[in-house]
């Protein structure tokens, strides 16, 4: 960018990035960089991007597809699941390479990358006014047994790739751009969802919780994490802790998991708000026993329990009134897990989420009733009724919403005020931050199933209309 567009009204610079700019030509070498080697072997890509960025072409905020399917293809292969599924679990192997590959498109971005004590990464491009609170984006790439590749790593990939996007077309930021890579949205391994971007607003709860939180194989959080590099020499975590208004403004890009834009064949969803999710473990003891020998009528059976309960959370859910109000069980483990033996105990989790919090909190409520029904019913002990997290809805900012309304509107892409009925690191931010989402469609709204698909094209659009916002918010 010149001197003269530096002073330039910042409405005409913003339109100025729409119209045609100079691609200049990133060439890179990998010679002897082993993240780099790692990238390739595990992928069969060479990860040099001359290819498909030439000198000197011309284009209006243009996107480099080529590149960004390319990374959405390597990111996957670290998985421990075969293709098409992806399973990247916090802190394991494949997250650690999934993380050295990230920080080398950031280190090529031209990015200053930090981590914190829990791996939330950060890559900075510095504004040219740097005492402002910066702009940031990101999501999340670890992902949950057997998904997709597009979860959370649009919003990542996507985000690099946008902050490429307003490099080559000459933008330079007044407010710093960041990136960030939030540790653990998904809660697979410890059980709790979006840890890293918690940590950020500031839960001092969590931070102590997870001084005692083991995952299934009873590794500690902090083990964990010591393996991948992380949390060295303290379990002092209040070092994450975000101050609030360290950012002016958080935006994260992300595939709509629901079906909705493509259904009406519109580009861009724009999010308003945030569903509040909340999760639920539940342990019941019985007896046991053997399968031939212990009689019907002498049985506590905790399997039979489970069973119970997971029927009443589907019945609560349903007489909410709402079809805003879901309730799954998608953790139901039986011990001694063998077919001869009566379930002596039972563990569930139950997810349950809606837009209306006194709603969910209601359903909550009838669930722990249902949970004591059932130890009378089965003469079965509730060993553990434990509320996870129950949390709030969050709200889109409305300045937030504005610039990624006229950014989809200046870009010719139709876009519609939706809300988000997932939860996302945008739930957390927005404690610490004003928050917005964009939505791109997502193939018949599939997602935590190796049939996620998201168009090129859609993601492309996605990434321009993140890039335009990451703009007028960056001089804002
Ligand atoms: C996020 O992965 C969610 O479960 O909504
Ligand atoms: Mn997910
Ligand atoms: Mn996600």
């Amino acid at each position: 960018m010149t001197l003269a567009t530096l002073y330039m009204p910042k409405s005409l610079l913003i339109v100025l990035l729409i119209f045609v700019f100079t691609i200049s030509a990133i060439s890179v070498s990998n010679d002897g960089d082993p993240v780099a080697k790692t990238m390739e072997d595990f992928s069969g890509y060479p990860t040099s991007e001359s290819e498909s960025c030439s000198s000197g072409s011309l284009s209006s905020l243009s996107v480099d597809t080529q590149s960004l399917q390319r990374q959405i293809e390597e990111l996957s292969s670290f998985s421990d699941s075969p293709a098409p599924s992806v399973t990247r679990i916090l802190y394991s192997k494949k997250d650690v390479l999934a993380r050295s590959y990230i920080k080398k498109l950031m280190q090529l971005a031209g990015l200053s990358i930090r981590e914190d004590v829990v791996g939330n990464i950060f890559g900075k491009w510095e504004g040219f006014n740097s005492e402002l609170a910066g702009v940031a984006t990101g999501s999340h790439v670890d992902a949950i047994p057997y998904s997709g590749k597009y979860d959370g790593v649009v919003g990542v990939l996507g985000a690099i790739e946008a902050i490429n996007v307003l490099r080559r077309s000459g933008f330079r930021p007044e407010r710093s751009l960041e990136i960030i890579f939030f540790t653990s949205e998904e809660p697979t391994r410890f059980g709790i969802s979006c840890l890293g971007s918690r940590l950020l607003a500031g839960s001092e709860p969590l931070a102590s919780a997870l001084k005692n939180t083991v995952d299934s194989h009873n590794i500690s959080f902090f083990e964990a994490a010591r393996s991948a590099g992380y949390a060295q020499d303290q379990d002092d975590l209040t070092s994450v802790f975000l101050k609030k208004g360290f950012y002016s403004a958080f935006v994260e890009l992300h595939i709509e998991q629901g079906p909705i834009l493509e259904e009406e064949g519109i580009s861009i969803g724009v999010v308003t708000a945030i569903a509040a999710p909340a999760s639920i473990k539940v342990d019941f003891e019985g007896n046991g026993g053997h399968a031939g020998a212990v009689l019907m009528p002498q049985r506590n059976d905790a399997g039979l329990a489970a069973a119970e309960l997971a029927l009443a959370v589907e019945q609560h859910v349903l007489e909410s009134g709402s079809i805003d109000t879901v309730g799954t069980v998608g953790i139901l483990d039986l011990h001694p897990g063998a077919i001869n033996s009566i379930p002596s105990k039972s563990h569930l989790e139950i997810d349950t989420r809606d837009i209306d919090e006194t709603r969910r909190n209601n359903v909550i409520e009838k669930i722990h009733q249902s949970a004591v029904k059932v130890t009378k019913n089965r003469k079965v002990q509730l060993s553990e009724f434990k509320i996870v997290n129950q949390d709030p809805p969050a709200a889109s900012d409305e300045s937030i919403i504005k610039a990624m309304e006229d950014a989809s509107k200046e870009l010719n892409l139709t876009h519609k005020l939706m809300i988000s009925r997932a939860y996302h690191d945008s739930l957390f931010m927005a404690r610490v931050s004003p928050m917005g989402m964009i939505f791109i469609p997502c193939y018949k709204g599939y997602s935590h199933k190796p049939e996620e698909f998201a168009s090129i094209e859609d993601i492309a659009n996605g990434v321009k209309v993140l890039a335009l916002t990451l703009a007028k918010l960056s001089l804002g």
